[in-house]
Formats: structure tokens, C-alpha cells, sequence
């Protein structure tokens, strides 16, 4: 293992952390643990969970966090004093020693907490990092993107206002752009756009509500819009099998089973799937965004600021199809991308498809563009890049989805937490 370099200077900011236990809320955490920030993680408490936080529930959520992949992260730390820390025991005490776990509820006005836990917390922590959402499109209880989404974010602003002044750290997402076409600046403020999913809808009336109420009670903020996120690039490492995932996932099992299993020598298999060939997938890898966010964080200029941590080469649908089709290496079959599928009498293949990726159906014909020119200036001279969605890129992603079953192990670790 390499040496480990952490900042054990003068005094490091307090920062609350929400949605630490997510794909980017843990992303972000490692890195400003490694950065010498003191850590307050709200985490969402688990229903029939009366009981304190537990030591094994604090060890398994150190372990979700730290992962595997915090001595590469490490390794590019710059802002650096003290001694090189060789092994991974230090590094875990600091999360013991620099993290404090709060079970809470963003959903609730006092976030689920104590009174005096409450009153305590707004005053000693420095910076709000928001990150907790509902992330997924469907619909699945009535209003829960406005309930965690909306409502939540407005209590975390209340706490943010609440005490000692704070400033604001928010995670939306380049979609709040909705059904837009052309490019998107980052700091145009155009009027409600129709949206995709309720999940869009309610980023976008939260990002809205974060700059009226920062505004008008003088917190500084700053806003961050990653594009669709994916794997480390250097790794592969995910713990999210969603977007990107889902599409791999259903070729590959129908190259599997359908394909291999049934009819050996057929081939000339054409399969129609939705979208626009030249639709752009705006693919960024959790590195980058989670490098980038940091970054521009620490800059006391991005206050006021709204950053889109987005691809400047976005992959074409079609581009993406090939790239996938070649790596999967499967032959025999023609994957046709339809813009009028939904027309058309389909085959059991191509429903089956339709059926496990409706819910990204409409981003199959995005043809978004996002301009991200205040983050390119922001990072410069930082050495953070967005990685270009090169076929070897794509095969790390692929190969890390593989062989952990796409997620399938990972889902009862995420359960016990
Ligand atoms: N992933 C993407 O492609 C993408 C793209 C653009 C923007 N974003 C934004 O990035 C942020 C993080 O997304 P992600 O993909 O990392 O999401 P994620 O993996 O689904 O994580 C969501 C986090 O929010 C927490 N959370 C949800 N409801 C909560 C509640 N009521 N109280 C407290 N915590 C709650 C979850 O806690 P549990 O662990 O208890 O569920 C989890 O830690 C979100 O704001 C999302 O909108 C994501």
C-alpha cells in the first residue's frame, strides 16, 4: 500500500455531511476526510431502529465509506502537512477520531434529531454539504420526491440558517434542465421547462428554492449539476448498477441466455431498441465528479456559483451502442436504435428490453448539451479532467459490473447498514 498523506494541520472546518451512505454522498466524504475536514454524517435511521447508534452500524457505515478505494484517493491530496501515514489502521481511526454519525431524517424539520443534538450541531458545523435525494424516476409512493426531495432540502436550509452562519454545499443534476433541447449554461436561469420524471421536477423546485431562501437570508451557497454518473474511471468501482448499467445488464443477459443458450448458430438477429442515435448520454465518472465537486468546494470564489461537473464530449448513443455491442462481443446480433419503437409490434426481446429500461427511455433522445465553462475555469490549474468515454474506459466500467454480478453482492452489505 502506498503512503497515505493527510492534512493533520491547524483547525479544519466542520462540515455536515447528508447522504454520506449514497454513491456520490460517500465519494465526496473520502475525500474530505483525507482532506483533514471534520465530519458530521447525517444518516438516515432505519425504521423499527429505536436503539443509539450502534458501534457495528458506525463500523459498517466506516466501511461503506472508506471502501476499497481510499488509497488512490489519497494519493493526489495536495493540500498536505504532517507525516506520510503508511497503513490503513490510521486512516480508519481518523474516520473515528474526524467523523461523528447522526441518525436522522431529512424529512423531518429538526432532521430527526434531538433538540439540543439540533441546537449543538447548527452551531459548530461550518458547511452544509446537502447530497441526500430520492434518486430513482419511478413513482413509487405519492409524493415522495416532494417529501425528500423538496421538503427535505428546506429543512436542511433552515438548519443552514439557523445559529452560527453557514455555507451551503447542493447537489443537483444537469437534468433539472428537463426537456430542453440545445445547450445549457450554468448560469442562466430559464422559466420551468417541462420535465421527464417527477425526480427532475422536484430537482429542479429544490435548486430553485436553495438560491431564493441562500439569497434572501445571506448564506452563501454553491450549487453543483453532475450529468449521469458511472463507475470510477481508474477502477471501475461503483456501487450503483443504474443508467448505464441497466442496458449492459439486459444485453448481456439476452446474449446469455437467449442467444447462447437457445439458438447457437442463429444469427441475423436484429433488435430494435428506443432512441435517437445522436442522442448524447452524458456519462461522467464518479471520480471526476466527486474530484471536481471537492475542487471547486474549496474555493472560496464558487460562492454564488452554479457548476455543471458534466462530459464536454458526451458519447452519441449510437457510439455508445458500439462501444458496448464490441466489448460484450456479441455477434449475430444487430442492435438497431428505433426512433419510433413505441409504434411498432414488438418481438418478446425487444419488450423485455423496453420493459427493464423504460424509466431511461427519454434520455435515449436527449439531445442536451451541457456548457460547463465556469467549471472548466474554476479547475484549472487543479490537474481535475473529465475523462473522455474511450472504449477502454468503458470496458473498466463494464469489467467491474461484471464480475460483482451488477451489484447483486453489494445489495446485502447496503441492507445491513
Ligand atoms: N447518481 C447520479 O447519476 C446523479 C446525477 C446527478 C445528480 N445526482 C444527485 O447526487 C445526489 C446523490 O445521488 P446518488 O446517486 O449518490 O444517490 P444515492 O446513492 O441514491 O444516495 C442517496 C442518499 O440520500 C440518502 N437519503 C435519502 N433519503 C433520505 C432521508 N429522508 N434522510 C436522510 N438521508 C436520506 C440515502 O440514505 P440511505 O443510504 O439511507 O438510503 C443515501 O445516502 C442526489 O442529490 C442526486 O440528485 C446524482
Amino acid at each position: 500500500m502506498g503512503g497515505k498523506q493527510i492534512n493533520m494541520g491547524k483547525r479544519e472546518k466542520v462540515i455536515l455531511v447528508t447522504g454520506a451512505t449514497g454513491f456520490l454522498g460517500s465519494a465526496i466524504t473520502q475525500r474530505l476526510l483525507v482532506s483533514g475536514c471534520k465530519l458530521r454524517l447525517l444518516i438516515r435511521k432505519r425504521e423499527n431502529n429505536t436503539s443509539p447508534i450502534s458501534f457495528g452500524r458506525e463500523g459498517l457505515i466506516k466501511e461503506l465509506i472508506l471502501g476499497n478505494e481510499l488509497d488512490e484517493y489519497s494519493q493526489g491530496q495536495s493540500r498536505v502537512i504532517g507525516d506520510q501515514l503508511n497503513n490503513d489502521k490510521l486512516l480508519h481511526e481518523l474516520f473515528f477520531s474526524n467523523v461523528e454519525v447522526y441518525e436522522g431524517d431529512i424529512t423531518s424539520g429538526s432532521l430527526g434529531l434531538g433538540k439540543q443534538e439540533y441546537k449543538r450541531l447548527c452551531n459548530e458545523v461550518d458547511e452544509v454539504f446537502h447530497c441526500a435525494a430520492v434518486t430513482h424516476f419511478e413513482m413509487q409512493g405519492a409524493d415522495e420526491h416532494v417529501v425528500v426531495n423538496i421538503k427535505g432540502t428546506e429543512n436542511v436550509l433552515q438548519f443552514a440558517n439557523f445559529g452560527k452562519q453557514k455555507r451551503l454545499h447542493y447537489i443537483s443534476t444537469a437534468y433539472v434542465a428537463g426537456k430542453q433541447n440545445g445547450i445549457i449554461y450554468e448560469n442562466e436561469m430559464r422559466s420551468e421547462p417541462l420535465f421527464n420524471n417527477e425526480y427532475e421536477r422536484s430537482k429542479f423546485v429544490a435548486e430553485r428554492l436553495v438560491i431564493k431562501y441562500a439569497k434572501s437570508n445571506d448564506i452563501p451557497y454553491t450549487i453543483y449539476r453532475p450529468g449521469i454518473i458511472v463507475g470510477d474511471s481508474r477502477t471501475g468501482a461503483t456501487c450503483k448498477f443504474d443508467n448505464l448499467y441497466l442496458f449492459v445488464k439486459v444485453l448481456f443477459n439476452i446474449e446469455n441466455s437467449f442467444i447462447k443458450n437457445k439458438s447457437e448458430d442463429l444469427d441475423d438477429i436484429t433488435i430494435r431498441v428506443p432512441g435517437d442515435p445522436d442522442a448524447l448520454i452524458n456519462l461522467v465518472p464518479i471520480d471526476y465528479v466527486a474530484d471536481a465537486i471537492v475542487a471547486i468546494l474549496k474555493k472560496s470564489e464558487s460562492i454564488g456559483g452554479i457548476y455543471h461537473i458534466t462530459n464536454p464530449n458526451p458519447p452519441r448513443l449510437c457510439e455508445l451502442r458500439d462501444l458496448v455491442m464490441t466489448l460484450l462481443e456479441i455477434k449475430g446480433i444487430d442492435v438497431k436504435i428505433d426512433r419510433e419503437l413505441e409504434k411498432r409490434s414488438l418481438s418478446t426481446v425487444e419488450k423485455l428490453f423496453l420493459r427493464q429500461t423504460r424509466s431511461y427511455y427519454s434520455y435515449l433522445f436527449s439531445r442536451l448539451r451541457f456548457d460547463d465553462s465556469s467549471t472548466q475555469a474554476i479547475l484549472r490549474g487543479t490537474g481535475v479532467i473529465c475523462p473522455t468515454m474511450t472504449k477502454e474506459l468503458v470496458a473498466v466500467l463494464i469489467d467491474f459490473a461484471v464480475t460483482h454480478n451488477w451489484g447483486e453482492g453489494k445489495r446485502t452489505v447496503l441492507q445491513k447498514v
